[in-house]
């Protein structure tokens, strides 16, 4: 009856737009969710409506990504593969809610995206539709039509009067937002191939960063940063202005292999420069406010947590399981940390906090009044019962 696009106003989704039209002869909505990227969004309006949309939707998700998804990720550290943000991973499930509620809205019984069948992105999309609303339909055209090539694709697109994009092809895929920008396929499927210096949009590369340091200050409240330099800002604000400042030095550049959840092992390069930067300084705030047992804990299920919205169950009963669990450890998490950016360098060199573990008064080497040497022999005694009831029947 109806159709809910999840459209770019790229070469593929407008063909999909088309094809949809033709083979389902229903109306189809054009949406297009503004997360950060850079675009055109009059031209992609315009686009759309030419394309064959019964409407074109643009939505501003740009505050809830940051505060209900990045900053909830940031919180529990995240990080795939022990190197990945999860720039795309993470907007992907808002993507799909924005899409659901647009569907509810214009009596749509079906949603569709663009993702190839070869990747993350279709799952997240979809495990997102089936979460939220099972009832959907969902229609991944890249897994059923024989347009199995880029020629095909321009082919039908030049017969059915879509534009194809004059300038040149990217020789590569990128999926750009707030959070990063990640670039695959195309010339980068080589993990061997450097990448060209003039493909990264957000960070200037570290030879090309200031030859001075730029100092920044960052103040948390339960986890979640809330100023820079001593001015208190809104989420999305103040994420803004991590980019400009890391990126401006260079952070954040990320060349990797990552194992898909589908199977196969993907080359990805990515700039993350604010996510860098942030989670750097509130590891750093961490380490003087988290208890060591409970920050034990909570690092061994950092990979389950980022391995979980990596394969697109961010609307899940175990991400809130987990979600909630992060966040209890974070009650402590509230102070300040000074950070040096330098040519791609994110160093701490300070920090602090009203709920600092962290007491000189029992660190210090100097006399003191808190801490009995004399104690140690003791504990090292017990510690070293096993080792000493080994060692013996070993003789
Ligand atoms: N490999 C990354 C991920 O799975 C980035 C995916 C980029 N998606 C894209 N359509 N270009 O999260
Ligand atoms: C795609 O295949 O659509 C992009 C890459 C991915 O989803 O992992």
């Amino acid at each position: 009856k109806k159709i809910v696009l999840a459209y770019s106003g790229g070469l593929d989704t407008s063909v999909i737009l088309t094809w949809l039209t033709e083979q389902y002869d229903c109306p189809v909505v054009a949406y297009s969710a503004n997360i950060g990227q850079e675009e055109d969004w009059d031209a992609v309006e315009k686009k759309g409506m030419a394309t064959g949309a019964e409407k074109v939707i643009i939505s501003d998700l740009k505050k809830e990504f940051v505060e209900e998804y990045i900053f909830p990720a940031f919180r529990a550290n995240a990080i795939y593969e022990g190197s990945y943000l999860l720039g795309t991973s993470l907007a992907r499930p808002l993507i799909a809610k924005e899409q659901v509620r647009i569907a509810a809205e214009e009596g749509a019984d079906a949603v569709s995206h663009g993702a190839t069948g070869k990747g993350n992105d279709q799952v997240r999309f979809e495990l997102g539709y089936i979460g939220l609303d099972p009832k959907l339909k969902i229609i991944a055209p890249w897994r059923t039509w024989d347009l199995t090539s880029r020629t095909k694709l321009v082919e039908y697109a030049q017969k059915h009067n879509i534009p194809v994009p004059v300038t040149k092809e990217k020789p590569y895929s990128c999926d750009e937002n707030l959070l990063h920008v990640s670039y695959e396929g195309g010339i980068l499927e080589n993990p061997w191939n450097e990448p060209d210096a003039s493909m990264f949009k957000m960070t200037v590369s570290p030879e090309m960063a200031p030859d001075t340091p730029t100092y920044i200050e960052i103040e948390f409240k339960n986890g979640d940063p809330v100023a820079i330099d001593g001015v208190v800002m809104e989420p999305l604000a103040l994420f803004t202005k991590l980019n400009k400042v890391a990126g401006a030095n260079g952070i954040g550049r990320l060349d990797l292999v990552e194992n898909r959840f589908v199977g196969m092992k993907s080359r990805g390069v990515y700039e993350t420069p604010g996510g860098t930067l942030l989670r750097e300084s509130h590891r750093a705030l961490e380490s003087i406010t988290l208890d060591r047992e409970v920050m034990k804990i909570r690092d061994s299920l950092i990979p389950r947590y980022a391995e979980l919205i990596y394969n697109g169950f961010w609307f899940s009963p175990e991400r809130e399981l987990l979600q909630a669990t992060m966040d209890a450890a974070q009650k402590t998490v509230n102070g300040t940390v000074r950070m040096k950016l330098y040519k791609g360098n994110c160093i701490t060199v300070g920090r602090k906090s009203d709920n600092s573990l962290y007491q000189e008064s029992f660190a210090t080497f100097e006399e003191d009044m808190v801490y009995d040497q004399g104690d140690a022999t003791g504990f090292i005694r017990l510690n070293g019962l096993r080792l000493r009831i080994q060692a013996l029947q070993n003789k």
